[in-house]
C-alpha cells in the first residue's frame, strides 16, 4: 500500500477506516489528533500549547504538527509504509510533508478522500464517544458499546470529546472548508486523489477504499 493519506472532514470516518486499513495492510495509522490528545491528557508542554486551539476547533500551529509527524514517520515501523489520518490539514503542511518525504527518498502513493455531507457529519460528531484509554470510537446510535459508558476493547470509560460540542463542531467544519478542502484540488492535480463515498456500512466503505487502492496500484 505504501505511503497514504486519509483525507476528509471532521467525522467523515478517517479514524474508523484507519483502524480497519491498519489491520488489513499492517501499516501504522498516524493520527495527529490522537497524538495531540495524548499530549493534552499527559499534560506535556506540547499538549499545553495545543489545548487552546483544539478546544475552540482551530488548527494547532503548523510548526507543532509538522515536527510531530517528522518524528513519527522516522520510526522503524513506518519504513514500509504509513497511513496519515488528519495530516496534512492545509497547503503549508502538504508542502512540508512533501519536503520531508523527498529527503527520505519517498513520496505519497495514495490520497483517499472520504466524502460525507455536513448534515451527516454533525450527526456523527454529536453522537461520538471515545475510549479514554485506547481511543476506540463509538456512536450512541450507529455503533454503541455493549456496556453503556464502557469500551468493548479495554473496558475503560468512554467520554465525549471536548471539541464534539455543537458550537465547536460548526467551527471545525468551517476550518475544514477554508483550510483543508483545497487539498482535494492539490492532490487531484498530482493524480493521487481518490474520492470514496463515506455513507454506508463501515466494512463496505473499507472495501471501496481497498478497491480504489488496488485499482490505482494496477494502473501505476
Ligand atoms: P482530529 O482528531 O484529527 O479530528 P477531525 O479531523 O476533526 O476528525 P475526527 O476525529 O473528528 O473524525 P474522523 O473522520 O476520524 O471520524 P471517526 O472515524 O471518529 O483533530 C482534532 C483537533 O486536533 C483539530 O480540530 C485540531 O485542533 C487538531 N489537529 C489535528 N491534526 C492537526 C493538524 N494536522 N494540524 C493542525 N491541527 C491539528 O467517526 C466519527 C463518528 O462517526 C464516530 O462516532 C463513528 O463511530 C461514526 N462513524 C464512522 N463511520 C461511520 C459510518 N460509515 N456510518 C455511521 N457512523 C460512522
Amino acid at each position: 500500500m505504501g505511503d497514504m493519506i486519509l483525507l476528509g472532514a471532521p467525522g467523515a470516518g478517517k479514524g474508523t477506516q484507519g483502524v480497519n486499513l491498519a489491520k488489513l495492510y499492517g501499516t501504522p495509522q498516524i493520527s495527529t489528533g490522537d497524538i495531540l490528545r495524548e499530549n493534552v491528557r499527559n499534560k506535556t508542554p506540547l499538549g499545553a500549547k495545543a489545548k487552546g486551539f483544539m478546544d475552540r476547533g482551530a488548527l494547532v500551529t503548523d510548526e507543532i504538527v509538522v515536527d510531530m509527524v517528522i518524528d513519527r514517520i522516522a520510526k522503524p515501523d513506518c519504513q514500509s509504509g504509513f497511513m496519515l489520518d488528519g495530516f496534512p490539514r492545509n497547503l503549508a503542511q502538504a508542502a512540508a510533508l512533501e519536503e520531508m518525504l523527498t529527503k527520505m527518498n519517498r513520496s505519497i502513493d495514495h490520497v483517499i478522500g472520504i466524502e460525507v455531507a455536513n448534515k451527516e457529519l454533525i450527526r456523527r460528531l454529536t453522537g461520538r464517544r471515545v475510549c479514554r484509554k485506547c481511543s476506540a470510537s463509538y456512536h450512541t446510535i450507529f455503533n454503541p458499546p455493549q456496556n453503556i459508558g464502557r469500551c468493548d476493547k479495554c473496558g475503560e470509560e468512554i467520554y465525549q470529546r471536548d471539541d464534539d460540542k455543537e458550537e465547536t463542531i460548526a467551527e471545525r467544519l468551517k476550518v475544514y472548508e477554508s483550510e483543508t478542502h483545497p487539498l482535494i484540488s492539490y492532490y487531484t492535480e498530482k493524480g493521487l486523489y481518490r474520492a470514496i463515498d463515506g455513507i454506508g456500512g463501515v466494512d463496505s466503505i473499507t472495501d471501496a477504499i481497498t478497491g480504489a487502492i488496488d485499482k490505482a496500484s494496477d494502473n501505476s
